[in-house]
């Protein structure tokens, strides 16, 4: 057991400031044991979201010592032993309390991404897919809504741009259905205007901080771009296709994209 320094943000919407907390420290403890360890001795009204305690249900989001972490799948053996922790929470949402955010702006960008649309079954009534295409979409159904790739991108956390842009995590939601073979939907027009592809500009910051370690940027965003370019500006491409009466790119790799 050790004695360490916790600075923990407390406080609501109209402001706050961090207080400081000494705890004894186990072996084997994460960020999220020590806070439920102020919540029991110390702050008894510390407000914190949390459920599962393994990195599945992306509730525990905060900024520990300024980066975006899940609190439960921090160990507190990564510090030095004389480091103080500083907690706070998601500086892109709303704070509600203590830790906890409002972050229902990201339900209403879910609830603007047009569902999957299965293309017509084919005569034998089946629906066949290459196994390369099905493997493609299924790391973005890894994400576990965690949204610390939302409060990481700098276009929503620095430039207040979620009028224009919905963010990592629905940019590889749209990826899922954009490239799922079977989605009949012409989705490429909405991923530019709407959502705001464009306003990426692939640091690959969401990509560092994703806990499922999804390859955020290089495996969704920019093939969504480079759909954008090939649809809007390759010239090529724009004549070919009206030559060819292609409405557009076919989705699947094994196709040929
Ligand atoms: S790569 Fe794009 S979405 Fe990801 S953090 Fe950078 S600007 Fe945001
Ligand atoms: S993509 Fe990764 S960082 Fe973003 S919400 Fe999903 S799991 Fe969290
Ligand atoms: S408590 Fe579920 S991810 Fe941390």
């Amino acid at each position: 057991m050790s004695k360490r320094t916790f600075r923990v943000w407390r406080g609501d919407n109209n402001g706050g400031t961090f207080r400081t907390y000494e705890v004894e420290v186990d072996p084997g403890m994460v960020v999220l044991d020590v806070l439920h360890r102020i919540q029991a001795n110390d702050a008894n009204d510390l407000a914190l979201r949390w459920n599962c305690k393994a990195g599945k249900c992306g509730s525990c989001s905060m900024e520990i010592n300024g980066k975006p972490k899940l609190s439960c799948m921090t160990r507190m053996n990564i510090f030095a032993p004389d480091e103080t922790i500083t907690v706070q929470p998601l500086k892109t949402f709303p704070v509600i309390k203590d830790l906890v955010t409002d972050v229902s702006w990201n339900y209403e960008q879910n609830k603007r991404i047009p569902k999957f649309k299965p293309r017509p079954r084919e005569a034998d009534g089946t629906h066949r897919m290459y196994q390369e295409d099905v493997d493609r979409v299924q790391e973005f159904r890894k994400c576990i809504e965690c949204y610390l790739c939302q409060d990481t991108c700098h276009v929503l956390r620095d430039r207040s741009r979620n009028d224009a842009f919905v963010g990592p995590r629905f940019m590889i939601r749209l990826a899922s259905l954009e490239m799922h073979p079977l989605d009949d939907d012409d989705r490429i027009p909405e991923i530019r205007k709407e959502f705001g592809s464009g306003l990426c500009n692939i640091t690959r910051c969401c990509t560092e901080v994703c806990p499922e370690h999804i390859n955020i940027t290089d495996n969704g965003i920019i093939p969504l771009k480079e759909r954008v370019v090939d649809r809007y500006f390759d010239p090529v491409a724009i004549i070919g296709r009206k030559l060819l009466g292609i409405r557009r790119r076919t989705k699947s790799r094994a196709e040929g994209k």
